[in-house]
């Protein structure tokens, strides 16, 4: 069977940079017409980009403006999707920040943005997504599934995190959401997932690698001895979006060079 997404709308939220855009661009490549979502205006320049890079290599998609973490937002973003482009088989919830800070002085501003991008956030457009999915039914000129959500959590799902305990409790929290929705909707033929990456080289974490210093200490991380590309996520995404993955719903897929089995225990212990 050929990994392909043809005739398949995917909404990738948060896909004007990093991995978001990553798996616009796979999933483009594999045949998707996709959703390039930004948060605000300001970042519309980046997102037409995107767009430009993926038509320029014979994809199709559109861009679309939402904040995630609004709820009229959202519901004004799945209504223009859909009257523009039909219908919506597979939401990437990827759109994430991180507000980073020593416990004792994490604001309730600092936790609240971070909930609401990142949980709230995959939250609605699940919500959505998933009436849309049943709206529409099964179509098998599609896919043989309803549709598929697949949500972009981390190794902070399970590694604990200190200074970000706000990121790490929205990742903890995805799991069960996703494992929740698989649960309630795997009758209805829709696929639930996420995908868990580890350190992938994109804005969010550029002090991490933008020096040799600090390259060299993530590597210590990572058994595997390179850092992520967006490539790599993008790739995992389209299978499990596609038929070849129809059996695989509530799990949480681990891409991270092996940085969960953390590297440091195998000097200690
Ligand atoms: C974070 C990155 C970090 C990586 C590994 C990701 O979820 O967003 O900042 O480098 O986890 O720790």
């Amino acid at each position: 069977m050929e990994i392909s997404l043809k005739n398949q709308v995917a909404l990738i939220t948060g896909s004007s940079s990093g991995i978001g855009a990553g798996i616009a661009q796979s999933m483009a490549e594999a045949g998707a017409t996709v959703v390039i979502n930004y948060p605000s205006p300001g970042s519309e320049a980046k997102a037409t980009d995107i767009l430009k890079g993926i038509t320029d290599k014979g994809g199709n998609g559109i861009i679309s403006q939402c904040d995630v973490s609004k709820e009229n937002e959202v519901l004004r973003m799945f209504q223009d999707v859909v009257s523009q482009l039909g219908t919506v088989d597979i939401l990437v919830n990827n759109a994430g920040i991180q507000k980073d800070s020593k416990f004792t002085e994490m604001t309730l501003d600092q936790w609240n943005a971070v909930i609401n991008v990142n949980l709230t956030g995959q939250f609605l457009c699940a919500r959505e997504a998933i009436k849309e999915f049943l709206r529409r039914g099964i179509d098998p000129s599609r896919s043989v599934a309803c549709g598929k959500i697949i949500h972009i959590s981390s190794v902070h799902e399970i590694i604990p995190w200190a200074g970000h305990a706000n990121y790490a409790s929205s990742k903890g929290a995805i799991r069960m959401l996703m494992q929740t929705l698989a649960q309630e909707h795997g009758a209805d033929k829709i696929r639930v997932n996420s995908i868990c990456p580890g350190a992938i080289q994109t804005p969010i974490n550029t002090n991490a690698w933008d020096s040799e210093k600090s390259l060299e200490a993530l590597l210590q991380l990572i058994p595997y001895n390179r850092i992520g590309q967006p490539a790599d996520i993008g790739n995992l995404a389209v299978f499990l979006a596609s038929d070849m993955a129809d059996y695989i719903t509530g799990a949480s897929i681990f891409i991270d060079g092996g940085m969960t089995t953390f590297e440091s225990f195998s000097t200690g212990g």
